[in-house]
């Protein structure tokens, strides 16, 4: 009721109610049952069908004027406690909101120790709970399966991220930061800069990067072009670079498809591809669950990190291997 600026509807109702409530009320009184003294017969009201059959004056069974008193009784509490009539809150203060609020509360009370456990834990250690993993994987179905699909494949658009093939890098910090903060891969429309003939010319360029079918000498013409208007991007080898979301272009790994049409749709209209960001919606908990998850999937990539004494650790094998091989 809060969204009319006069109180004319709410006390409307009110009335409305009141007086209803007021009127059966009344009616019930008037019609309080008198119990039959002994021998005393009913009235007859000179109604008759098929013959015999008449209509008695009887009182009202009492059990059946109770239950109408108690139903009255029942919404009269009823309005005073709860919302009901008209913009009136109810002496309780009871909102659906609050209702809501408050077994939400509840439940993160119940269910935060059991995401929060993990929390401390490197990604790369959680995704080694089976437990962990479980859990990741109902987010995972109900937070991103409608994208990424239930199986994480992915498809046209969508990115499977069950492969050692990364938009963004494939290591725990980088996925995380995926799922937390979103991405939004952008590939600017280059056909109106680059022609038909010149995206022609570097689309099978892009194809013969990873020796797809191609016709040699219109990559030929397209590869100073791609230097001129790609490289910068998906860098003058072709490899992509992760800082951008820019795909390599040398694997038969494409996002989009590896036909000649859809590459020569990526150049001519651009691409787009939008991750929403999870962070808020889900906590750091969740986030981090399906991190792990998602790392554990089989695309996962160590940390970049320093290793402790690599030199050491190489040079021991070596110097086993060397009196093997005499
Ligand atoms: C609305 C669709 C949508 C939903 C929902 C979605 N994603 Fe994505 N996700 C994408 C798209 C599109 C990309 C690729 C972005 C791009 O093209 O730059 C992506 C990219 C990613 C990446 C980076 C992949 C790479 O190759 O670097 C990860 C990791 C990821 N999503 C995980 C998730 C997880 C986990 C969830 C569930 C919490 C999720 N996504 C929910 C659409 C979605
Ligand atoms: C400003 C950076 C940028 C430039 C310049 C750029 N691209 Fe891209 N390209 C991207 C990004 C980012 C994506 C991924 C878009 C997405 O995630 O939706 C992409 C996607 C593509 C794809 C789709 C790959 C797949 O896996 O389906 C092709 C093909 C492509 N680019 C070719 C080119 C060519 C050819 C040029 C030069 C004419 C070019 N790009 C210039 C950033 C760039």
């Amino acid at each position: 009721m809060n969204e009319f600026t006069s109180s004319f509807w709410s006390w409307y109702i009110i009335v409305l109610t009141v007086v209803s409530l007021v009127g059966v009320a009344i009616f019930l009184a008037s019609q309080r049952t008198r119990r039959l003294a002994p021998g005393e017969k009913a009235e007859e009201m000179s109604h008759k069908w098929d013959g015999d059959l008449v209509e008695l004056n009887n009182p009202l069974p009492s059990w059946w004027v109770n239950l109408f008193w108690i139903t009255l009784i029942f919404s009269a509490g009823y309005l005073v406690l709860y919302p009901g009539l008209g913009s009136f809150k109810g002496v309780l203060g009871w909102t659906s909101f609050g209702q809501y609020d408050s077994e939400m509360a509840k439940a993160r009370e119940k269910y935060d120790p059991i995401f929060n456990q993990f929390l401390g834990q490197p990604v790369e250690q959680v995704a080694a709970s089976a437990e962990a993993r479980d859990m990741g994987q109902r987010l995972f179905l109900t937070y991103c399966a409608q994208c990424h699909g239930s199986d994480a494949a992915g498809a046209t658009g969508f990115p499977n991220l069950t492969d050692k093939d990364w938009l963004y890098g494939g290591d725990a910090e980088a996925i995380k930061a995926s799922i937390a903060n979103g991405r939004m891969g952008v590939m600017p429309a280059l056909g109106a800069a680059l022609g038909t003939d010149g995206t022609k010319q570097v689309a099978h360029y892009v194809l013969s990067l990873s020796g797809s079918n191609h016709d040699a000498g219109l990559a030929a013409a397209g590869k100073p072009l791609f230097e001129a208007n790609c490289a910068a991007c998906h860098m003058p080898d072709g490899t992509g670079m992760a800082a951008m979301g820019a795909p390599n272009l040398t694997d038969k790994v494409w996002l989009y498809g590896g036909t000649e049409a859809a590459i020569i749709e990526a150049i001519e209209k651009g691409r787009a591809g939008n991750m929403p960001a999870q962070l808020q919606a889900l906590g750091e908990a969740k986030v981090h669950l399906l991190a792990a998850y998602v790392w554990g999937l089989g695309g996962g990539v160590a940390m970049a990190a320093p290793q402790p004494a690599p030199a050491a650790e190489a040079a021991a094998p070596a110097a086993e291997e060397a009196p093997a091989a005499q």
